[in-house]
């Protein structure tokens, strides 16, 4: 069943349901240090920006949301220029960052969304998180992003990887499927009731930061998380060469390509991200399962077994989409070459892993609401993966 109504930009979902998708109380003393420990882990662990440099350093900061982010970098002595199109999140905002005595830190606060905004000025990092994927412009957009940036900048994006996000598609279809059993809306309350029931055992012992509903709502029934904009590598690679960046480093780190190197042996950017993008392949199981299995020797996925997986996430995503019909289930195939190159590793987890989701994309197609939640809480292995959806880059800007 599709949703009631459309959405003509991820904005417009946000602010009709006055919807914060990452709301982090961080007026209280114990999220404030959790989230500065995380955050601190993800530029100076995961992207290799020491937040320790950040002193006095020019930041923009596109769609910063009610500014919790923002505030961890102005923590770390950032000046801020931010940009969020949202006006109704802007009072918190201002209020988060009086309370914290940081709001000389804000150099200024626009409104304009990242295609209107405009500056002089270059900045050492520049960040567009949690929306560009999102955009019809996107590929365009990495460059007039890169053009803020002051030679030797960074630039951070963050996308809903294509392949990370087998299983959260596979999430979504059973959600999506239960609504159309039971004839409700996935944006209904019966939709966050079944959400609970399908995942909420499995949420509670996943270390989120989200509560479910908000997972549900940003996740789970938005209208954008299909597979017109998922991102991945392959693309994003080029679009940072073309803008005259090199790959820094990412989140999840999963490049090895730089390691057990002499330093003296330096590459070209191109050469440096063929041997990234190679590595990609080699990490392919990682993408679709989020976990590393370093006892194995990690065979490249091959084009087809890409392909294969992809074609599969697109028929994923087109049932949970807002054009999505019953007849879209049929496009539901359990695809052959991603099935042998699993079974390739000769490992029972994988096996189990491979098995479950052949038996999910069956399951699926049941006309029974009560057969649909019990082969979802029967897929043991599956249920104890997130894959990776969500990823992040970081770029520097060359000479
Ligand atoms: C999912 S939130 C992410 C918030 C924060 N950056 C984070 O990652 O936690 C997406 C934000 O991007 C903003 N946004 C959406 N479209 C935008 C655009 N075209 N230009 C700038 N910001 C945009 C939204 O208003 C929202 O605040």
């Amino acid at each position: 069943m599709p949703l009631d109504k459309k959405y003509d930009s991820m904005l417009a979902y946000y602010q009709e349901a006055s919807f914060n998708p990452v709301p982090i109380s961080v007026e209280d003393e114990g999220v404030w240090r959790d989230h500065l420990a995380k955050r601190g882990n993800l530029y100076t662990g995961s992207l290799g920006i020491p937040v320790g440099l950040l002193k006095g350093r020019k930041v923009l900061e596109f769609g910063c949301n009610s500014g919790e982010n923002a505030l961890a970098l102005a923590h770390h002595g950032a000046d801020l220029t931010l940009v969020e199109p949202n006006k109704q999140v802007h009072p918190r905002l201002r209020q988060l960052f009086e309370r914290f005595n940081l709001s000389d830190q804000i150099i200024s606060l626009s409104s304009e969304s990242i295609s209107g905004f405009t500056s002089d000025k270059k900045f050492d990092l520049v960040i567009a998180e949690g929306f560009l994927f999102c955009l019809p412009d996107r590929r365009e957009l990495i460059g007039r992003l890169a053009g803020f940036l002051d030679e030797g900048g960074f630039l951070v994006v963050s996308w809903n990887d294509r392949y990370g996000m087998l299983i959260e598609q596979i999430k979504r279809l059973f959600l999506w499927r239960g609504c159309a059993l039971l004839r409700e809306d996935p944006q209904s309350e019966t939709s966050l009731k079944t959400a609970q029931l399908l995942f909420g055992e499995d949420f509670d012992r996943l270390n989120a930061s989200r509560s479910l509903p908000v997972w549900w709502k940003d996740m789970l029934v938005q209208p954008f998380i299909v597979d017109e904009w998922h991102w991945s590598y392959d693309e994003l690679l080029r679009l940072v060469e073309e803008a005259g960046c090199e790959l820094h480093s990412t989140s999840p780190r999963w490049p090895l390509a730089d390691h057990y190197r002499w330093y003296k042996n330096v590459r070209s950017t191109s050469e440096r991200h063929e041997a990234i993008f190679h590595e990609w392949n080699r990490s392919f199981l990682f993408f679709l399962t989020g976990r590393s299995f370093p006892h194995l020797a990690q065979t490249p996925a091959s084009e087809e077994v890409v392909k294969g997986t992809a074609k599969l996430i697109a028929a994923l995503s087109l049932y949970g989409s807002t054009d999505g019909v019953e007849s879209d289930l049929v496009a539901v195939k359990w695809s052959g070459e991603l099935d042998s190159w699993l079974r390739s590793f000769g490992d029972s987890f994988i096996d189990a892993f491979a098995d479950d989701l052949q038996e999910l994309l069956n399951a699926v197609k049941t006309d029974s609401f009560d057969q649909l939640v019990e082969s979802y809480s029967k897929a043991k292995t599956f249920r104890k993966l997130w894959g990776t959806p969500y990823h992040y880059l970081s770029c520097r800007k060359l000479a």
